[in-house]
């Protein structure tokens, strides 16, 4: 890690304090919002550090979905900046940005292709091919693949085979792995897991934080625990930041979140 910020503090004339991921002051409201709400964004205030993996924990509709969006310009912020390595995400090209930045969400769609062409999609790696191919599906844990009709060139999407929810998010996450990107925004990625499958990404994906510079959307204690640092979003801000165990200790919202009391939906 020590190594890792020296060397990244080197890098152009970047002061260690813009080396990262950094929200700053960010707010953003949904173009279609009544006017008279409040942003879903009030103020955001994040840094992430080179290296770092940072888990993002708030209640449903706190705005985590939306706020890992941005970072990839899904949506636009409506004030503040977001940077990476102190460069304004909206002043790079959607293709420089993409070649940073990877991002699996929850619900990832598919396109009518291969599989192999999902998960090499809009990526450098498209040239390296089947090896990296097969490390991004082992990382993801989709083995399943193999078994498919056609292995990697069964098609899938609209025209294809259709996949279930867990299948689809083990391919997304094997998409945002593959380039092996220095930035890595993961929305609840191992949401439609089972436990089983779940432990064995996280124990991949482990190996993966350790080379990147990561913010990951979280719900489960488990998932938290692969990030160095917890992040909660609550009304439209980041009210703490800290470890798993600190947030634990001090913090009831954060508490109350990761007792599974506050949330409905993990118990598919
Ligand atoms: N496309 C959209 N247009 C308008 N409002 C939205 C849109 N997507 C989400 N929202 C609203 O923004 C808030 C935050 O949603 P979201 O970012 O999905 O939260 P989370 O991921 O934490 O559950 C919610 O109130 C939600 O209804
Ligand atoms: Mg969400």
């Amino acid at each position: 890690m020590i190594e890792k910020l020296e060397k990244d503090s080197v890098v152009g004339a970047d002061s260690a304090a813009d080396a990262g991921l950094r929200f700053d002051g960010v707010v953003f409201r949904y173009p279609d919002a009544d006017p008279a709400s409040p942003p879903t964004l009030a103020r955001v205030d994040l840094h992430i550090r080179p290296g770092e993996s940072m888990a993002l924990v708030g209640a449903t509709g706190s705005g985590k979905t939306t706020l890992t969006a941005l970072v990839p310009r899904l949506h636009e912020v409506t004030s503040g900046r977001i940077t990476l390595d102190g460069e304004d995400v909206t002043a790079m090209s959607r293709s420089a940005l993409r070649a940073k930045v990877a991002v699996a969400f929850e619900e990832p769609t598919l396109f009518s292709a291969s599989v192999g062409e999902n998960v090499l999609m809009g990526t450098d790696a498209e040239g390296a091919g089947r090896a990296e191919l097969e490390r991004a599906l082992a990382v993801a844990q989709a083995d399943f693949v193999h078994a498919l009709p056609q292995g990697a060139d069964t098609q899938v999407g609209e025209q294809g085979l259709s996949l279930s929810g867990g299948q689809r998010q083990r391919l997304a996450l094997a998409r945002a792995v593959v380039g092996r990107p220095r930035f890595l925004v993961l929305d609840d990625p191992l949401s439609a897991l089972d436990v089983h499958t779940e432990a064995a990404v996280e124990a991949a994906l482990r190996r993966v934080l350790a080379d990147t510079t990561a913010l990951i959307v979280a719900h489960r204690p488990s998932t938290v625990l692969l990030a160095d640092r917890v992040a909660l979003l609550s009304g439209g801000r980041i009210t703490a930041v800290g470890t798993h165990q600190e947030l634990l200790r001090g913090n009831p919202e954060y508490a109350h979140l990761m007792s599974g009391t506050g949330r409905q939906e993990d118990d598919r």
